[in-house]
This record gives structure tokens, C-alpha cells and sequence, in this order.
């Protein structure tokens, strides 16, 4: 078997995936079509020559001007559906998303529209595909935390569709340490907690993320690895890290392919994890991903099977559903 076969046939959880990234430039033109929303492309081809980033903040302006097309329910749906019918054709089993949901209440966009979309979808898509979902509220970090506040009190009604926080957006000058009311009260009121961090930020902020934050999952983490002591920590709490490779060549985190930490982070013994951030932006959803690592790194079949199991084994699913998981893995693995 080749390591694409063999990839493709792994079931895979993703662990890192912004709903609003997997707006593919069809979509986007589509959507903004039917709400008459006027962008600054003229075609689908325009758009995806857009596409190109110096570093995250260039990214994270053209996803959010993305997002402006995103105006009702349905489209939250659609948009939601697609990326299932994405997922079930990498073989992902599980998917546990974030959704932005400032981006659209600052654009007069219900929270009830969003969130019921979305859930709709991966409630929908879900029983059609056999993949089962978590939904994680991941605040702005540019934003203040009394706006974080305010999001949280307008999720509290949906509090059942919900099993996380997360922190994204400007990492840099937006240390998890400005959100540290707001985590604890997330944590008392039962929700897993998630922070992008060490993505352009410094170890320190991995370190606040740890401390400040007591985030339960960590969202990239590269940076991290500047520091052996906190790589060390890492790997006594067994952290679960959510990678993403081609998001980490786009967004320049990393110069080339193969000065991905994956295998360096494999090698450490971290429970390091691959996914796709913002497919539709950075030109691959979760089977591209493990493919881009696979070849610039030359990971073993082996360690192929570590990376999917650890997406389970990270993931927010009761324990049983992940034993079944790893069956499947190993089923694959020795078949
Ligand atoms: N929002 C969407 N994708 C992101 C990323 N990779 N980092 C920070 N914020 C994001
Ligand atoms: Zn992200």
C-alpha cells in the first residue's frame, strides 16, 4: 500500500478546523450572489489569486472580508454541509469545529442563525456520513474580553450544542493572559477550554495558555519547541497539540514543508495531531494535510497511525468512542 492509500484509509478525527476557512471561493461567490453582498473579485479565479499570505494577520483580514458573504441560517448550513461532505470524503470520522462567532454579531448576524446552522448541518451531515461532531465558540482575540464576556452570556441558552472555548484570531500583542476571567468562568460552567497559542506568539503565551488559561487543548503550539522545558511540560501532561501543516506553510509560521515539527514533536513523545485550520484557504482539508507531512518529512507508516490515533485520543469523545477508534485503526494498521 502506498502512504496516500494508506492515509486515505486511516479514520481520522480533526481537531483544528475554523468552519468560515472551509468557505471554498464557489461558495463564497454563491453566497454572495444570493444576499447580494458585493466582493472586491470578479471571479472565482480572482479569488483564489487573493489568496496569498504573508503572515496570519494578511490572512485573517481577507477571512473575515470571506466571512461577509454569511448572512442567514441556511447559509450557515450550507456552509457547514459542505465541509462534511469534505470531511466524509477524507475518511474523517470526527470532526470537533470552531466557529467565530463575534465575526458575525458585529455584523448584525443573529448568534441563534449561526449557531443553529451549524449545528444543523453537522446534526444533518453527521447521520448521512457517519461523523460524529463537537462545536467549539472560539472568542477574538483582538476583540476585549468584556466582548468576550458579552458572546459567552449570549451562549449560554445553547450551552447543549457546545463542548468548548477557544481563542483565535491576532496572536500577537493578545496574550492568552487578557482572557483569563473569561476562561475560568467558561471552566465553571463546564466547557472544555482550547487557545491558539505559540502559532506567531512566543513560548510565553503557550506558557499562559498553561497556567493563566488552564486550556485543555492547544491549538498549534509550534513555538513551543523553542523551549525544552516547557516541551517537557507538554509532554507530562500529555497536551494534546492541533497542528496544521499547510496552514503553517501559508501563513509562513514555517518556511518549508519540511521544517514542519511534526515528526520532531513524533520523535519527543508530544501528542501532536494534524489538521487543516482553514482549508479553503490554504489549499487542503485533512488527507492533503497528512500527505504534505508524510512526503516533506518522510514519516513512517507507523507514525501515520500515532498521528490519527492522537486525534482521538485528544478529541472531547467519552472514552469508549475512542477505544472504537483506535480498533479501527489498528484494524488498518494490521489488517
Ligand atoms: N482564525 C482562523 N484561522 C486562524 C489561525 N490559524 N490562527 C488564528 N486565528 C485564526
Ligand atoms: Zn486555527
Amino acid at each position: 500500500m502506498t502512504k496516500t492509500d494508506f492515509i486515505a484509509a486511516l479514520p481520522k478525527a480533526e481537531l483544528h478546523l475554523h468552519i468560515e476557512g472551509s468557505l471554498e471561493p464557489e461558495l463564497l461567490v454563491e453566497l454572495a450572489d444570493r444576499n447580494n453582498v458585493t466582493l472586491p473579485y470578479a471571479s472565482v479565479d480572482d479569488v483564489r489569486a487573493a489568496y496569498q499570505f504573508g503572515n496570519l494577520q494578511d490572512f485573517l483580514d481577507i477571512y473575515y472580508q470571506g466571512m461577509s458573504v454569511l448572512l442567514t441560517q441556511q447559509d450557515f448550513y450550507d456552509l457547514t454541509m459542505a465541509y462534511m461532505v469534505r470531511s466524509a470524503a477524507d475518511n474523517v470520522k470526527h470532526v470537533e469545529i470552531f466557529f467565530d462567532p463575534q465575526g458575525h454579531t458585529s455584523r448584525g448576524v443573529s448568534f441563534d442563525a449561526v449557531i443553529t446552522g451549524i449545528s444543523a448541518a453537522l446534526s444533518d451531515g453527521g447521520k448521512t456520513y457517519g461523523i460524529s461532531s463537537r462545536l467549539i465558540l472560539s472568542f477574538l482575540r483582538h476583540l476585549s474580553q468584556d466582548d468576550a464576556f458579552a458572546t459567552l452570556t449570549r451562549a449560554e441558552p445553547y450551552l447543549d450544542k457546545l463542548v468548548g472555548v477557544g481563542l483565535d484570531s491576532s496572536e500577537l500583542g493578545h496574550p492568552p493572559a487578557k482572557f483569563e476571567r473569561v476562561f475560568a468562568r467558561a471552566g465553571e460552567m463546564g466547557l472544555k477550554l482550547c487557545a491558539h497559542a505559540g502559532e506567531e506568539g512566543p513560548p510565553d503565551y503557550v506558557r499562559q495558555a498553561l497556567d493563566i488559561l488552564k486550556i485543555d487543548r492547544l491549538d498549534h503550539g509550534n513555538r513551543a519547541m523553542e523551549d525544552t522545558q516547557l516541551v517537557d511540560r507538554l509532554i507530562d501532561m500529555n497536551m494534546t497539540l492541533t497542528v496544521c501543516p499547510l496552514s503553517n506553510l501559508m501563513l509562513a509560521v514555517i518556511p518549508s514543508m519540511t521544517a514542519s515539527p511534526v515528526k520532531t514533536m513524533l520523535e519527543r513523545g508530544l501528542a501532536v495531531t494534524i489538521n487543516s485550520d482553514d482549508p479553503a484557504y490554504f489549499g487542503g482539508y485533512m488527507n492533503a494535510n497528512f500527505n504534505a507531512v508524510a512526503a516533506a518529512l518522510d514519516l513512517s507508516f507507523e507514525q501515520l497511525a500515532t498521528l490519527a490515533g492522537n486525534g482521538f485520543r485528544g478529541s472531547f469523545l467519552p472514552e469508549s468512542e475512542i477505544v472504537a477508534h483506535l480498533a479501527a485503526i489498528d484494524g488498518i494498521v494490521r489488517p
